[in-house]
C-alpha cells in the first residue's frame, strides 16, 4: 500500500516534470501527478493531467488562449494559435482554405512526391559516415524546407530563412516559465517578418503557385487578410510547423531504435507506419504541454478552477492515462483506441496535422528501411530545455550503411 504521508504533494512532483534534469523520462513522474487530475500549484495556477479533464478544457468556451486574459498579461496574442473567437476563427478558416478539405482536399496528398523526394536526398547524404545525429541531419532540416515550399520561400533564399529559423528554435528551447524576451527571437521575428512582407508583397503583383500567394489574392467569404495578418499567419504557419515535427521524427526514431521489434515491423510491414505515427503521437507526442486562462470559474476533476487562472494542461500526461487507454505505458501501434491528444483538440486543433502525419510516416519508414544496423550512441540523448515543446537536442546513431 502507497503511504501516503511519504508521497511528496503533487505541485511539488510538477516542479520536478519541468525541472531540466527530469526531460529525459518524466513519465513516472506523470503516473504519479495523475493521482489528482486537476490541482493548484502554489503560485496559484492549475495543472490538469487527467484524459477528460485535458480533452475537455481544450473544448471549453470558458478557457482563452490569448494572454491578454492570463493573470499576468503580456499583451495580445500574436496569431491566431493565441486568440480566441471570432478573430481566431476568421483567420483559420481563411488559412485552412488553401490548406485542406472543403476547398483544397488534394494540397497535403499532393505534397508527397516531393516529401519522398527530400528525404530520399537527406538520407542520400549519409551514404559513407557510420556516425550520424538524426536531429541536425535529417529531423531538422526536413520540416523548414518543407514549411518554406508549402509558403513559396524561394529557394535561393532558403540560407537566410535558415538562419532566423535556427535563431527562432534556440531562443524557444527555454522554460516557458521564463517570460523575459528574449533578445535572439526578438531579432529573428523582425528579420523573418520584414522578410515576409517583402515576400507579400513581390506575390501581390506577381502571384505563384504557392500558399502565400492563395493567401494575398484570397476572393473567401471572408474577404482578404490585411498585411499584418498575413505576415503574422505565414509566421504561425513557419513556427508552429517546424519544432513539432522536428520532435515527432526525433522521438518516434528513439523509440523504434529502443524497441529493435518495432523498427523491424516499420522495415517489412506495409501500411504500419501509419498507425505507428499516430501511437508515437500518444506514448512520445512532441508537445507536452498547453496554457490556458480561464474566463469564468470552471469545475474540472471535482476541483472549481477560478476565473482569471493560469490552467497548464498536460497533454503527454493524459496520452497515457490508464482510464482511457489500455496498457497506457505500453507502446502498441495496433492499439484499438487511439484517440490522442498529441494535436491538442477543440477550436485551436493542430492545423497542420495532415501534414505533420505524413512526413512522420514518410521518413520515419524511409530511415527504418535504409539505415543498415543503426544503434543509439547516447541514450537517452540529451534533451532541449523547453519542458513544452519536448524532444532531444541531438540524436547520435552509428551506422554500418545506407541502402538504396
Ligand atoms: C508532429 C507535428 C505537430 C504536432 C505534434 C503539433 C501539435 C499541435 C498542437 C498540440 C496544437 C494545439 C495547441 C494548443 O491547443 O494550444 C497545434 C496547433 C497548431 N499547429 Fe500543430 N503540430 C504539429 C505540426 C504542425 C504543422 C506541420 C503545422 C503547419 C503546417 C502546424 C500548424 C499549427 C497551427 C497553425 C496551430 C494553431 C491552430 C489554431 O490555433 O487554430 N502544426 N499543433
Amino acid at each position: 500500500m502507497t503511504d501516503v504521508a511519504a508521497e511528496p504533494r503533487v505541485d511539488t512532483l510538477m516542479q520536478r516534470v519541468l525541472d531540466a534534469d527530469n526531460r529525459h523520462d518524466p513519465y513516472p513522474l506523470y503516473a504519479r501527478i495523475r493521482s489528482r487530475p486537476v490541482f493548484r500549484e502554489p503560485d496559484g495556477s492549475y495543472v490538469v493531467c487527467g484524459y477528460a479533464e485535458v480533452s475537455a478544457l481544450l473544448r471549453d468556451p470558458r478557457l482563452s488562449a490569448d494572454p491578454v486574459n492570463s493573470p499576468a498579461p503580456v499583451g495580445p496574442g500574436f496569431s491566431f494559435l493565441n486568440m480566441d473567437p471570432p478573430q481566431h476563427d476568421r483567420l483559420r478558416r481563411m488559412t485552412m482554405r488553401h490548406f485542406g478539405p472543403p476547398n483544397d482536399p488534394g494540397r497535403v496528398e499532393a505534397m508527397r512526391p516531393h516529401l519522398l523526394t527530400m528525404t530520399t536526398s537527406l538520407i542520400d547524404a549519409l551514404k559513407g559516415r557510420d556516425e550520424i545525429d538524426l536531429v541536425a541531419d535529417v529531423a531538422y532540416p526536413l520540416p523548414v524546407t518543407v514549411v518554406a515550399d508549402l509558403l513559396g520561400v524561394p529557394r535561393e533564399d532558403e540560407p537566410k530563412f535558415h538562419v532566423w529559423a535556427e535563431a527562432i528554435v534556440q531562443a524557444a528551447d527555454r522554460d516557458p516559465r521564463d517570460r523575459r524576451p528574449s533578445e535572439g527571437i526578438q531579432n529573428a521575428l523582425v528579420g523573418l517578418g520584414g522578410y515576409m512582407m517583402g515576400l507579400i508583397e513581390a506575390r501581390r503583383s506577381a502571384p505563384r503557385d504557392d500558399m502565400l500567394s492563395r493567401l494575398v489574392h484570397d476572393d473567401g467569404p471572408d474577404g482578404a487578410m490585411n498585411p499584418a495578418e498575413l505576415t503574422t499567419t505565414a509566421i504561425l504557419l513557419l513556427l508552429a510547423g517546424h519544432e513539432t515535427t522536428v520532435n515527432l521524427i526525433a522521438n518516434g526514431m528513439l523509440t523504434l531504435l529502443r524497441m529493435p521489434d518495432m523498427m523491424r515491423r516499420l522495415r517489412e510491414e506495409p501500411g504500419i507506419e501509419i498507425p505507428m505515427v499516430e501511437e508515437l503521437l500518444r506514448y512520445e507526442p512532441p508537445v507536452h504541454m498547453t496554457f490556458r486562462s480561464t474566463l469564468a470559474d470552471v469545475e474540472a476533476g471535482g476541483v472549481t478552477i477560478p476565473a482569471r487562472s493560469a490552467v497548464r494542461l498536460l497533454i503527454a500526461c493524459a496520452n497515457r492515462d490508464p482510464a482511457r487507454f489500455e496498457d497506457a505505458e505500453r507502446f502498441i501501434p495496433d492499439r484499438p483506441n487511439n484517440q490522442h491528444l498529441g494535436f491538442g483538440s477543440g477550436i485551436h486543433a493542430c492545423f497542420g496535422a495532415p501534414l505533420a502525419r505524413l512526413e512522420g510516416q514518410i521518413v520515419l519508414r524511409e530511415l527504418a528501411r535504409r539505415l543498415v544496423a543503426p544503434r543509439l550512441v547516447d541514450d537517452p540523448p540529451p534533451y532541449r530545455i523547453n519542458p513544452a515543446l519536448r524532444g532531444p537536442r541531438s540524436l547520435r546513431v552509428q551506422i554500418e550503411g545506407v541502402v538504396d
